[in-house]
C-alpha cells in the first residue's frame, strides 16, 4: 500500500520545467513611430482626445483590475453574477469542438471562469497589452495543461482580423465587460459586422452597460478612493513615452461626466492652469479648464443593442439581465 508515493515526486524542479507554454503571436507592435502622428493629430484637435487604447499600458493594466474591485464600479460584479447564473443556459449554447476567442482578454479570469462549463476545444487570448497578457496567459496554460491556448498581441479596435494561427473555428467570440461600450455606435456596428463573419458556425457572447441614472454612472467613473483618476491620469506618463512630450501629472485633473445627449460616460484630463505642453517637432498651449477627451463610455437600451445586433446580420440573439437591469449579456448565434 501506499506505494504510488514512491513514484509520485511530490514537488520537483522538473515538473515545473515540462509545463506547457502558450504560442503566442505579437500582431500589434507599440510602433512609435505609427503611434506618433495618431497621437499627436489627437492632441492638436480643436478638441483634443486620445484613444481609450492608451489608457491600457502595464501598470493601466493593473490600475483597470483594481478599478474593477471599486464598490463604485458596478459593471464587471453585476456582469459576473449574470454568468453566474446563467452560465448553464449560455453553455447549451456552446457548438462543439470551439475556439473560445477572448476579446481584451486582460488577466483573462472571466474566460477561465467558463472553461468548466463551456468546455471549449482551444483558447485565444487577444489583448492589446501584450506583456500583461503574456503573464496572464503563462500562468493560466499552467492551471490548464491540457486546453491548447494561443495569445495574440493585436488592437482590434479598427480591424478585427484574427491570425491564422487561430485556427478555423467554430469561433465563439467573448467581448465582456462592456468595452464594446468604447465604441461609438457606428463604429460598434462597424465591429458587430466583422464579428460576424469571424464566428459563422459560433456566435459571438458580449456584454453590454445599460442606460441607467447619473447618479449611478458618474461615481462608478469617479470613485471616493480616486483610482479612476489614478487610471485616467496615468495616461499621460504613457503619453510622454510614446510621444516624448513632458506632459506633467500635476497639471492635470481627472474629470467623469455622463452625456445623457450622446448616452455615454466620458472621461477627460483637464488642465489645473495653463499648460504648455512640448514633444519633438510641436507642442500646445492649454488655458485653465480647457479639456483632453480621454475615453466614452456608452451605455445602451437593451432594445438599441438588439437591434444593432440584428442590422450586424445576427438573426438569432438572446439577453440575460441583472435584477435592477444594469447589464446586460447578449447572446448572437453566428
Ligand atoms: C473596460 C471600457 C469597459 O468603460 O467601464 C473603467 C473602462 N474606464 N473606468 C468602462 C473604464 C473608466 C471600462 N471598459
Amino acid at each position: 500500500m501506499h506505494d504510488f508515493l514512491a513514484v509520485t515526486p511530490a514537488s520537483s524542479p522538473a515538473v515545473t520545467a515540462v509545463l506547457p507554454q502558450p504560442n503566442f503571436v505579437q500582431l500589434h507592435h507599440e510602433d512609435q513611430h505609427a503611434v506618433r502622428p495618431e497621437l499627436v493629430a489627437g492632441l492638436l484637435a480643436p478638441q483634443a482626445f486620445t484613444s481609450p487604447k492608451y489608457l491600457y499600458d502595464a501598470l493601466g493594466s493593473r490600475l483597470f483590475e483594481a478599478i474593477t474591485e471599486l464598490p463604485e464600479y458596478y459593471p464587471t460584479r453585476t456582469e459576473a453574477g449574470i454568468f453566474k447564473t446563467h452560465a448553464t443556459a449560455m453553455a447549451a449554447l456552446q457548438p462543439a469542438n470551439a475556439t473560445l476567442v477572448d476579446l481584451g482578454a486582460g488577466n483573462c479570469a472571466k474566460a477561465a471562469s467558463l472553461f468548466a462549463a463551456f468546455a471549449p476545444a482551444c483558447y485565444v487570448a487577444v489583448d492589446i497589452s501584450v506583456e500583461f497578457l503574456r503573464q496572464a496567459l503563462g500562468s493560466l496554460q499552467a492551471q490548464h495543461p491540457r486546453l491548447p491556448m494561443l495569445g495574440v498581441g493585436m488592437d482590434f479596435s479598427s480591424s478585427l482580423q484574427l491570425p491564422p494561427q487561430a485556427g478555423n473555428g467554430p469561433n465563439v467570440l467573448f467581448y465582456p465587460g462592456s468595452s464594446i461600450g468604447n465604441f461609438t455606435p457606428a463604429q460598434a456596428l462597424t465591429f458587430l459586422r466583422q464579428a460576424r463573419s469571424a464566428c459563422i458556425g459560433g456566435g459571438l457572447l458580449v456584454g453590454v452597460d445599460l442606460l441607467k441614472p447619473r447618479e449611478v454612472l458618474e461615481p462608478a467613473y469617479d470613485d471616493a478612493l480616486g483610482v479612476t483618476s489614478a487610471f485616467n491620469r496615468n495616461l499621460l506618463p504613457h503619453l510622454n513615452q510614446l510621444v516624448g512630450s513632458d506632459f506633467k501629472l500635476a497639471d492635470w485633473q481627472h474629470v467623469a461626466l455622463f452625456n445623457a445627449a450622446e448616452s455615454r460616460v466620458e472621461m477627460h484630463l483637464q488642465a489645473a492652469r495653463n499648460v504648455q505642453v512640448r514633444w519633438p517637432g510641436g507642442e500646445r498651449q492649454f488655458t485653465e479648464g480647457e479639456r483632453i477627451h480621454t475615453e466614452s463610455s456608452y451605455k445602451w437600451r437593451a432594445a438599441d443593442f438588439e437591434q444593432l445586433l440584428q442590422t450586424a446580420g445576427f438573426a438569432r440573439t438572446q439577453a440575460w439581465t441583472d435584477e435592477r437591469g444594469w447589464f446586460a449579456v447578449f447572446w448572437a448565434a453566428g
